[in-house]
C-alpha cells in the first residue's frame, strides 16, 4: 500500500547526523521536565504537533525524564499522531534508570543497556528509536563491554540504528570509537551536549578534535540555558516558568541569579536582546541561532511547555542568515566568554 506523506519541511534547514546518512532538522524538540513531567496529555500532543507543522523531524526523550512517563507521554502522542515512521527521527537514553534503585537497573552494563532499552520501548510504544544513547559514562562498565551492549542493541535485535553518547569526555568517546574500529563493533555518531551562549567550553574546544577525526555529530541541550536567555529571568521568576514549576532542580541557578555572576549574566541578556531586536528578532531567536549558526551543531534540541514557544523559537531560522562576521562580533565582545584553543605553536593542518 503507498504511504501518504505527512510532513512538510517548509523552511526548515536539515543536517547530516554526524557521519551518518540521517537527515535531522536543525530545531528538534525534547521532553525533559516537559512532557510526562510539568505537562500531560493534549499538551503533549500539540507541540510535537506545532514542531512537525515547522518542519521539525526529529524527537528526543529518555528513560529517566520524569521517571519512564515522559517516554509514554510522548509515545502516546506519537500513536496518536500516526505519522509515517520512516518520516520521523526518535532518540531515547539509557543509563539512570527510572528512578528504581537495583544494582542492575541503572548504568551501561551490557543488561541494563538492552534491558533499559527494551523497557524504553514498551513505554514509547515503538519497535525502535533511531538513535540510542548513553546518557552518562559509566566508569563502572569496561567500555569495550558498553560498545558491545549498543552494538548488539543495533545489530543484533534491531532496536536501534544509531548509538550515541552525552556528557562523555572527548577521551571516551575516543576510547569507545577505537574499541569499535578494534573489535569490528559499532561506533558512536553523535554526542548529546549541553551547549548555549553561557556553555561552551567543552563544546567548543575539548570536543574539535572529534568533530575533524569523525565528523562527530552533536545534538545540543538547553539552548536557551532553561530559559535565562529568553529574558523572561530579567525581572524575577515568573509563577509558570521553569524555575518556579521545577524549584528544587534549580535551587542553584536560582541562587546564582542573586550572585554577581548571575546578575552580569542577566545584563548580557539584555544586550543580546538589544541586538535581537536591531535583526528583527528578540532574545530567544538569537540565542537558538547562535547555535545553530555553528556548523559542529548538527541540531538544537529545543524544549517547549507551550506551542506558541515552538512557533517563537522557529521563526529563529530567519535569523540565522543575518548573523553576519560582524555580528557574531558584537554578540562575542557582549558575551565576552570565548574559550581558547590550546595553541598549535604555529603549526596548522
Ligand atoms: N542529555 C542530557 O543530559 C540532556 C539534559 C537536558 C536536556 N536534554 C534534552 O534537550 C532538550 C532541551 O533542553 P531544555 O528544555 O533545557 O532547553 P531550553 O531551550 O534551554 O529550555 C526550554 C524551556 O525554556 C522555556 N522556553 C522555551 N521557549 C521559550 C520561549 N519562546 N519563550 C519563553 N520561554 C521559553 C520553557 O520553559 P518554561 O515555559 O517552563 O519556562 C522550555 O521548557 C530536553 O527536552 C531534552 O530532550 C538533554
Amino acid at each position: 500500500m503507498a504511504v501518504e506523506s505527512k510532513f512538510d519541511p517548509k523552511d526548515m534547514i536539515f543536517r547530516h547526523l554526524g557521519p551518518t546518512g540521517l537527515k535531522v532538522s536543525i530545531f528538534s524538540l525534547g521532553g525533559w521536565l516537559t512532557y510526562g513531567g510539568t505537562h500531560k496529555g493534549n499538551i503533549v500532543k500539540d507541540c510535537l504537533q506545532a514542531a512537525w507543522d515547522h518542519g521539525i523531524n526529529f524527537f528526543d526523550t529518555a528513560e529517566v525524564y520524569a521517571n519512564g512517563q515522559s517516554e509514554i507521554e510522548m509515545g502516546n502522542a506519537l500513536k496518536e499522531l500516526a505519522w509515517p515512521r520512516d518520516e520521523y527521527v526518535l532518540s531515547t537514553k539509557v543509563f539512570f534508570g527510572t528512578g528504581r534503585k537495583e544494582p542492575n537497573t541503572r548504568g551501561l552494563s551490557r543488561k541494563h543497556v538492552v534491558e533499559g532499552l527494551k523497557s524504553s520501548l514498551a513505554r514509547l510504544q515503538q519497535p525502535y528509536v533511531d538513535i540510542v544513547l548513553a546518557h552518562r559514562p559509566d566508569v563502572g562498565t569496561p567500555m569495550k563491554e558498553i560498545v558491545e551492549g549498543f552494538t548488539q542493541c543495533i545489530r543484533n535485535l534491531n532496536l536501534a540504528y544509531y548509538w550515541g553518547t552525552s556528557e562523555w569526555s572527548a577521551v571516551q568517546i575516543m576510547e569507545a570509537t577505537q574499541i569499535a574500529e578494534r573489535y569490528n563493533l559499532i561506533a558512536p555518531i553523535a554526542e548529546q551536549a549541553q551547549y548555549n551562549a553561557f556553555h561552551r567550553q567543552r563544546f567548543e574546544v575539548e570536543y574539535a578534535p572529534l568533530y575533524e577525526q569523525f565528523q562527530y555529530g552533536t545534538t545540543i541541550w538547553s539552548p536557551l540555558a532553561s530559559g535565562l536567555l529568553t529574558g523572561k529571568y530579567n525581572d524575577g521568576i515568573p509563577e509558570d516558568s521553569r524555575f518556579a514549576t521545577n524549584k528544587s532542580t534549580f535551587e542553584g541557578t536560582i541562587k546564582e541569579l542573586q550572585s554577581p555572576e548571575g546578575k552580569a549574566k542577566i545584563e548580557k541578556v539584555k544586550k543580546l536582546t538589544a541586538i535581537a531586536e536591531k535583526l528583527g528578532g528578540n532574545a530567544t531567536q538569537l540565542a537558538l541561532a547562535w547555535c545553530a549558526k555553528n556548523p559542529n551543531v548538527s541540531t538544537v534540541i529545543l524544549g517547549a511547555t507551550k506551542v506558541a514557544q515552538i512557533e517563537d523559537n522557529c521563526k529563529a531560522l530567519t535569523l540565522i542568515p543575518k548573523l553576519t562576521p560582524e555580528v557574531m562580533e558584537e554578540i562575542e565582545s557582549v558575551l565576552g566568554n570565548k574559550p581558547q584553543a590550546p595553541s598549535t605553536y604555529g603549526r596548522n593542518r
